[in-house]
This record gives structure tokens, C-alpha cells and sequence, in this order.
């Protein structure tokens, strides 16, 4: 990676960002998801109560959110990986690899609640859910940082909790990637408009 190939102006507050060959605008400020993520981590304690649930978290888009979601959860948890691969640059293949999963020690009688990023197509939980089903868990919460509903083509899809539902536009940070740049930045931002 040469040094250019990652910009930023300066600061947690930065209104751009530049990843490869491409640019990105301000979308959702810290302020704006940790708002959020409180509000979602309050209805976890609100379903969850007297439960000791397992985060599943998938990789490696939910890293961030997952880590301030369960910061908010104030009972007993475990964590737990789940890691899928479906996007290349910005777009879906729709073909979902699964290269990591849970034990099913792990998650068997177990109340999941599973942390996802994004929901684009729906194709990657489509895949991803009779899986984990299949290994038995009590309950499981699907709980989705962001969801661009006019790209959905899984309808039955249920998610049971999203922080933001968006427009159909690429978008990185906070945990979101382009080729694999953008993950650690507080905000989120989409690709400027001309790109
Ligand atoms: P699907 O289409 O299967 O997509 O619902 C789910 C996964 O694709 C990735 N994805 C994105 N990654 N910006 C990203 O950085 C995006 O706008 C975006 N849309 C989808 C992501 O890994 C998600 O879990
Ligand atoms: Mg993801």
C-alpha cells in the first residue's frame, strides 16, 4: 500500500475521506451512531432481560459496532465470530463464502443475537441464517447497523432491529471497507456524488 492511498482531513469530525482511487463524504457522524447504537443497545436490554445471550458478530464489517453494542448491554454475554465474504470493490457477487463459524457449543440452546453491518441484497443472511439455525440456538436477534431497503432481494429477510435505513450508495467506515481501507473511522461515510 503506498502512502497515498489512504487521506483523511484531520480529526474525528472529518468531512472526507480518501480510499484508493476513490472519495467519500461525511453521511453519518459519531454523534448520530452513537446515538443510535445506544438507543438499539437499550431495546437489547429490554428483550434480553434475565438472559445471558451470545453476540455473534459478523466479520469483519461489524467489528466496530459490535464492540459499542455491547458496551451498552448491561447483563451477562458472550461474543462470538461469524465471517462471510460476498462484495468485491463496491458491489455484491451475490456468491456468499462462509470462512468462519461459530461452534455449535457455542451457540445450541443459546439466545444469538447477531450483529451484521449492512444489509445490501439480503443474500449474505439469506445464506447465513438457515446455518445457524440449523445448530439449534434458542432465540436469535437480528440486529443490522445499516440496511439499504431498495437493494433487498431477499424480502422475507426479518431483521429485527436497524439503526439506519439508507439509500442505495456505497458507503464505508466505522467497520465498513473499500478493499479493505476506510474500517477505522468513527463516521461513516458514502462515495462523492461525480464518482
Ligand atoms: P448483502 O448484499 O449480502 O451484503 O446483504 C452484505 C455484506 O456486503 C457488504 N456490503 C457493504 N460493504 N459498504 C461496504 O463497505 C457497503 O455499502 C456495503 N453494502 C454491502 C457488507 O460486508 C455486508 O455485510
Ligand atoms: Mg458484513
Amino acid at each position: 500500500m503506498d502512502n497515498d492511498s489512504l487521506q483523511e482531513d484531520s480529526g474525528p469530525r472529518r468531512q472526507w475521506l480518501q480510499l484508493h482511487d476513490k472519495t467519500f463524504v461525511l453521511y453519518l457522524s459519531e454523534t448520530e451512531i452513537q446515538a443510535r447504537v445506544a438507543e438499539l443497545g437499550r431495546l437489547l436490554n429490554a428483550s434480553h432481560v434475565g438472559t445471558c445471550p451470545v453476540f455473534l458478530v459478523m466479520l469483519k464489517g461489524a467489528l466496530l459496532f459490535a464492540s459499542d453494542l455491547m458496551r451498552h448491554f448491561d447483563g451477562p454475554a458472550e461474543v462470538s465470530f461469524v465471517r462471510t465474504q460476498s462484495y468485491c470493490g463496491t458491489e455484491s457477487t451475490r456468491q456468499v463464502q462462509l470462512l468462519l463459524e461459530p461452534s455449535s457449543s457455542e451457540v445450541c440452546n443459546r439466545d444469538v443475537i447477531l450483529v451484521e453491518d449492512i444489509v445490501d441484497t439480503g443474500h449474505t443472511l439469506h445464506h447465513y441464517l438457515p446455518i445457524l439455525k440449523s445448530q439449534q440456538p434458542n432465540s436469535i436477534t437480528v440486529v443490522a447497523l445499516l440496511s439499504k431497503p431498495d437493494m433487498l432481494e431477499q424480502p422475507n429477510l426479518a431483521l429485527d432491529h436497524v439503526g439506519f435505513s439508507i439509500p442505495p450508495k456505497f458507503v464505508v467506515g466505522y467497520g465498513l471497507d473499500y478493499n479493505g481501507l476506510g474500517r477505522n473511522t468513527r463516521s461513516i461515510y458514502t462515495l462523492k456524488e461525480e464518482e
